[in-house]
């Protein structure tokens, strides 16, 4: 059974079900915001992470306008990043997210992006911190 291209219950549940759906305030210091876009589709992803001053990922929030895939994705990253540090988090790699959710190898980009989207959140997280310490000008 294919469903918007997902094989099976697993990322119907996803799907159906997102976690994490929203978005924090952009200027709160401790939020970083990750915004990629698909060239393949034209799809969007945001992904807010909260960090703590250890560097932990205390929550998460997304919204994506895309396909069922991208949404999956995105709420089965937003559920793996919570609890762990922004070093932990830039290695998870979207071959794991589509293989949890069994996506079709057409829907590889939809993986893709929640891979970008934590890279992405993490890196305005840093630069965010670096300004709040007097680290940049
Ligand atoms: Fe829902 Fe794994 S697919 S937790
Ligand atoms: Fe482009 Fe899924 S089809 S993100």
């Amino acid at each position: 059974k294919t469903f918007l291209g997902l094989r099976n219950s697993t990322a119907g549940h996803h799907f159906e079900n997102p976690r994490n759906v929203g978005s924090f305030k952009r200027d709160d210091p401790y939020v970083g915001t990750g915004l990629v876009g698909s060239p393949a589709c034209g799809d969007l992803m945001t992904l807010q992470i909260k960090v703590d001053e250890s560097g932990h990922i205390t929550d998460a929030r997304f919204k994506t306008f895309g396909c069922g895939a991208a949404i999956a994705a995105s709420s089965l990253a937003s559920e793996w990043i919570k609890g762990k540090t922004i070093t932990e988090v830039v290695t998870i790699k979207n071959a794991a997210i589509a293989k949890h959710l069994r996506l079709s190898p057409v829907k590889l980009h939809c993986s893709m992006l929640a891979e970008d989207a934590i890279k992405s959140a993490v890196q305005n997280n840093k630069e965010k911190k670096a300004i709040a310490d007097g680290d940049v000008a």
